[in-house]
């Protein structure tokens, strides 16, 4: 059965959660401009949902980056989890795997694509929502997660919405609890990649720099800056994980 906020994606996937429905919910120019092809286009899920396309995406780091950020949340996940954008590959059949049965994840994405492939990956599991939710303004009430994670998105958003989505993770954190950003960093001057990856993100990527030149703190508004924060850098600095805990 469906209630009003609730819609049939396709005949054979689960109902996801819509709080506005798909016409309201607008997908932004930078994506469309500068990613419909990784995202946006049918195909797109089709050339790019495969494990080892985005391990060599990430020189070959995908699993230690994806296990960076899950255990930090700890080898059992517990409480109300956030996934903020889906992700290619298996990161949130992980998080699903390591998440207690009486717990629940939350997965939000702007691209309907997006969403019914993140369903297709993640079939029957009851404490799993999936919703087309914008990063920058999520839905959600305030300080309503324990967990909230925020993996390779803020390099593919221009400066003001990856402002704003860092200021919504933090905002729908609860007092004491964690969120987890994961993403492109400025590598250390000895590593070669510092040189390989510029014109490969500077064509591919054009908002990436922003990541390399500014830290993440950087954009925490003055009422929402974390009680505190660790930064850890890997791959010789070409990554970093930040936590920071509300
Ligand atoms: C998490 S990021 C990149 C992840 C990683 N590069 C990978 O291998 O999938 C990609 C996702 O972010 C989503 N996205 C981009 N801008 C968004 C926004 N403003 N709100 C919600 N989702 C967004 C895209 O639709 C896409 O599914």
């Amino acid at each position: 059965m469906q209630d009003n906020n609730t819609v049939q994606i396709a005949s054979d996937y689960k109902v996801f959660d819509q709080c506005k429905t798909s016409d309201e919910i607008k997908v932004p120019e930078y994506l469309q401009d500068t990613y419909w092809w990784a995202y946006l286009h049918p195909t797109s899920v089709q050339i790019f949902e495969r494990q080892w396309l985005v391990n060599l995406i990430l020189w070959g780091n995908f699993a230690r980056l994806r296990d960076a950020a899950l255990d930090e949340l700890g080898e059992t996940i517990e409480g109300n989890n956030l996934q903020v954008a889906c992700v290619y590959g298996d990161f949130s059949q992980q998080v699903s795997n390591r998440l207690k049965s009486d717990s629940e994840l939350h997965i939000v994405d702007i691209a309907p694509v997006q969403l019914e492939n993140v369903q297709r990956k993640l079939p029957g599991q009851d404490n799993i929502h999936i919703h087309q939710q914008d990063s920058t303004a999520l839905h959600f009430e305030d300080e309503q997660f324990d967990n909230v994670i925020v993996f390779f998105l803020l390099h593919e958003q221009p400066e003001t919405v990856r402002a704003k989505t860092v200021a919504e993770a933090m905002r729908v954190v609860k007092p004491g609890g964690k969120v987890v950003f994961l993403d492109y960093h400025k590598p250390h001057p000895a590593n070669p990649f510092r040189y390989i990856m510029v014109p490969i993100l500077t064509i591919l990527e054009p908002f990436a720099m922003g990541v390399w030149n500014k830290e993440i703190i950087d954009w925490v508004p003055a009422g929402l800056r974390p009680k505190k924060m660790t930064k850890e850098t890997l791959f010789g600095g070409l990554y970093q994980k930040v936590i920071m805990t509300r």
